[in-house]
């Protein structure tokens, strides 16, 4: 038996399909670039030990229009299993199915809280905006959990409290206005939306409204919806542990990162933190996550934490993460990618820039550092050098780390 509020969000999702459906995942490949989440993408993010196999069996759960098509077709290798509550949504991407001729691709109307029925396991299980639609969110990543592989690794997207309170309040207002998810309370929205000061949290850091809400389902989806909630990083790091997981890391830590807004005392106190206090620290400060995108694996798995506060660290491979580049001139060098929030810009030593030149994604940092132009430094204060730089580098997210042989 189906609740009311899962009845609720199939409903709306027939209705009002999101994301908005897209004409053709070759083109939006090639325009946007591989998903986050993709394998091909954050590979080492979802097993710094390395892939488990090349034929994943991957799980996309509430895939929505066009998810799981654009997984299937750029991992040719893998097969794809989408499930989703809404048959619309799953109408758009068998269209995608059939253009693309995705044979790997299976796709199925059903609640990711009956997946254990289906009898099987998975290598990958990716879960974006959906878990935060359940009226019991626990008992979704539980289901997802049962299926994962031992080996396996989840990537996931919960809403973020502190980047969405505007979207709370407008919520609010409708909700009192008995506005539901219809053609009527779409009219209501858009009505209000008019009336919206430019200091209110609604309004973007550009002074816009978010650009979700310049069509219906956007509207919906932001402001109509009848179940949606949203979590600060120490709810995450609960929910994560109630399901028996364990937190490998977020997709960009760049958006959780001390160093980039803070310096001095300040930076110190909060750096002396644990990493998930920093992280709470960081994301009630800039109130810049209205998203939180992360990777969860099992406790029996080779997933963790990186951590640079040991010599530990200097068997980890650094990756440098794509995109990102060495500018400035030779006394003032910095490194640059863009993010989610735009360009993350951090300054860099010369002799930060002689490691990181060497990261070729196969050499340990222990391997980089026996190279003849650290020859100068005595081993205790290298490999204290090397600590520092590449925990500073990774709480950037401007390098990846994996194990020895990934
Ligand atoms: C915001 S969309 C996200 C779609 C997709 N994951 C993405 O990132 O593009 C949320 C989707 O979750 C689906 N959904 C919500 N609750 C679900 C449930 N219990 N089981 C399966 N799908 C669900 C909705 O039908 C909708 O298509």
């Amino acid at each position: 038996m189906v609740d009311t509020i899962t009845e609720a969000v199939r409903k709306q999702y027939e209705a009002y399909s999101y994301p908005p459906p897209i004409e053709d995942a070759e083109s939006f490949l090639r325009k946007w670039g591989p998903l986050t989440c993709d394998p091909k993408f954050a590979g080492i993010q979802l097993w710094p030990e390395g892939r488990p196999r090349q034929d994943l069996r991957i799980l996309c759960a509430g895939c929505g229009s066009s998810q799981a098509p654009l997984i299937a077709l750029n991992n040719p290798d893998c097969t794809v299993l989408g499930i989703d509550l809404s048959e619309t949504s799953l109408g758009h991407s068998k269209r995608l199915r059939d253009r693309h001729r995705l044979a790997n691709l299976e796709l199925r109307q059903m609640s990711l809280l009956d997946v254990a029925a289906l009898k099987r396991s998975f290598d990958l299980i990716l879960c974006t905006g959906v878990l935060h639609h359940l009226p019991d969110p626990d008992a979704g990543l539980k289901a997802l959990a049962d299926v994962l592989d031992p080996s396996g690794s989840m990537a996931i997207m919960l809403y973020g409290k502190a980047g969405r309170a505007g979207i709370y309040l407008v919520q609010d207002i409708l909700r009192r206005l008995g506005a539901g998810p219809n053609a009527e309370g779409l009219g209501m929205a858009r009505e209000l939306l008019k009336f919206i000061p430019p200091h209110h949290y609604l309004i973007s850091t550009t002074g816009k409204l978010p650009n979700d809400l310049a069509d219906d389902a956007g509207i919906v989806d932001m402001l109509l919806h009848p179940q949606d909630r949203a979590y600060s990083v120490p709810e995450i790091m609960a929910f994560v542990e109630a399901a028996g997981l364990i937190f490998s890391g977020w997709s960009d830590n760049a958006l959780y990162c001390a160093d980039r807004f803070l310096s001095g005392e300040m930076l110190e106190r909060v750096l002396a933190l644990p990493a998930a206090e920093q992280w709470a620290v960081i994301d009630n400060l800039t109130v810049l996550n209205d998203r939180h995108d992360f990777f969860l694996r099992k406790p029996q798995s080779a997933g963790f934490l990186m951590r640079f506060d040991t010599d530990e660290c200097l068997s980890y491979v650094p990756h440098v993460r794509s995109g990102t580049r060495l500018a400035g001139d030779i006394n003032s060098l910095v490194l640059t990618r863009t993010s989610l929030q735009g360009e993350v810009v951090i300054p860099i030593s010369r002799s930060e820039a002689l490691l990181l030149e060497r990261a070729d994604g196969k050499k340990s940092i222990s391997e980089i550092l026996s190279h003849s132009v650290f020859a100068g430094f005595e081993p205790g204060q290298r490999n204290s050098f090397a600590r520092a730089v590449c925990g500073r580098m990774w709480r950037s997210g401007h390098v990846l780390f994996g194990r020895s042989g990934t």
